[in-house]
């Protein structure tokens, strides 16, 4: 069968729409973990720097990195047991997701 070339139009369309939905959807998760599970103690803009270096300013990379590190306790410092149960508790997906949103905070 031979598809018209405005189905096929139409069909690539409404995945690169769908897609998108898909990002914005994990950016809009990000923005509500981090609103709801980190901005306690890092701020909202993740400026605070009372309890932890600031997160604001970090890379995705070292972002991520340093939460699988407080996720594998291979980071941390004297303060890091509160870190490695929320990091365990996050999944890679919401780490990543998490690092994007930091680095443009
Ligand atoms: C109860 C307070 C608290 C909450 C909530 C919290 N953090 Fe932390 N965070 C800390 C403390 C304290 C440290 C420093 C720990 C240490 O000594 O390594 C830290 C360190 C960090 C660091 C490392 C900073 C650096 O450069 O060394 C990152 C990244 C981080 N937190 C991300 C997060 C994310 C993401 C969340 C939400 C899922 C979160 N934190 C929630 C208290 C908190």
């Amino acid at each position: 069968m031979k598809m018209s070339r405005s189905l096929v139009l139409a069909l690539s369309l409404s995945l690169v729409l769908g897609a998108t939905a898909l990002a914005a959807d994990a950016a809009t998760d990000a923005q509500a973990l981090y609103l709801t599970k980190c901005a306690s103690c890092h701020g909202k803009d993740g400026s605070k720097s009372i309890l932890s270096k600031p997160v604001k300013g970090l890379s995705a990379e070292d972002f991520t990195k340093k939460m699988m590190g407080y996720k594998t306790k291979t980071y941390g410092g004297s303060k890091k047991a509160g870190m490695e149960k929320l990091a365990a508790a996050l999944s890679d997906a919401d780490i990543k997701a998490l690092g994007a949103f930091v680095a443009k905070l």
